[in-house]
């Protein structure tokens, strides 16, 4: 199936993480066409050096740009922290999203408290986030929990098994009932959510930026006259050979995780 040129709102990410934007872009605009690509094939990219994160992000863009979208929405906190500024340089008459760790939520909602971020090692290390984190620095005192290892788990479809919890307790039990929340830096985790909340303790909040992209670019649509009226439509590409990421792709949109 192809769709009209124009039509679609492309997601990109480097593999399936971004399912958990596009579920949320679906909630928000059941009405939409989606192209949802993921770059399988390069994941992870949280390990990479950034200027290779970045070639692989503007090399999966121009592909998608080349198909006529009306919108790309980076799926990916690791693609946005390494190639948003080339991206909207390099297409400035598009809508391009990036997703970034939601640490404004969390210090909305939780002034002077303690919360942790958990993110990819290149999200973590660039300079996007140290600008986040700086204009919050004020209000609540922020720890960084680099993952690694979690999103090769959940490109693997083991998000929610006994390897995940074996790989997260000792890195979040030190935070075990003491931090107000945990933003979900990267997005694959949210797939792992039960797993995190279980380590963390109940009364700690999971914050996931998916829900706070989809309405930033139904926003920047509307503004735009570019809403589509229906009826929806979801094409799942993915740069793996393996038709079975695809499968996995439709599994976690399904899932209730
Ligand atoms: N899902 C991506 C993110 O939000 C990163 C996964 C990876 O390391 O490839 O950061």
């Amino acid at each position: 199936m192809m769709f009209e040129k124009s039509d679609y709102i492309a997601v990109f990410d480097s593999g399936v993480g971004g399912v958990s934007v596009l579920r949320e872009l679906i909630k928000l605009m059941p009405q939409e066409k989606y192209l949802y690509f993921g770059d399988s094939a390069n994941a992870p990219y949280g390990t990479r050096p950034t200027s290779e994160v970045r070639d692989l992000t503007l090399a999966a863009a121009e592909k998608l740009m080349a198909r006529g979208c009306k919108a790309l929405v980076v799926a990916c906190n690791t693609a946005t922290a390494a190639a948003i500024k080339d991206l909207r340089e390099i297409y400035p008459d598009k809508i391009i999203i990036g997703i970034e760790p939601a640490l404004k939520v969390a210090a909305d909602h939780f002034p002077g408290r303690e919360v942790g971020v958990m993110a990819t090692p290149v999200t973590l290390r660039e300079e996007k986030f140290d600008i986040l984190l700086h204009r919050f620095s004020d209000s609540c005192t922020v720890y960084k929990i680099p993952a690694p290892g979690l999103v090769e788990l959940v490109e693997h479809g083991k998000a929610e098994s006994a390897e995940t919890e074996a790989l997260l307790a000792p890195l979040l039990s030190p935070y075990k009932d003491r931090l107000s929340a945990v933003v979900l830096g990267c997005t694959h985790y949210p797939f792992a959510a039960r797993i995190i909340q279980q380590l963390v303790g109940r009364n700690t909040a999971l914050l996931d930026g998916g829900p706070g992209t989809a309405r930033q670019t139904r926003r920047r649509l509307q503004a735009e006259g570019l809403l589509w009226n229906g009826p929806g439509e979801l094409l799942i590409e993915n740069s793996s050979s393996s038709e079975e990421m695809v499968v996995l792709c439709r599994k976690l949109l399904a899932s209730d995780a």
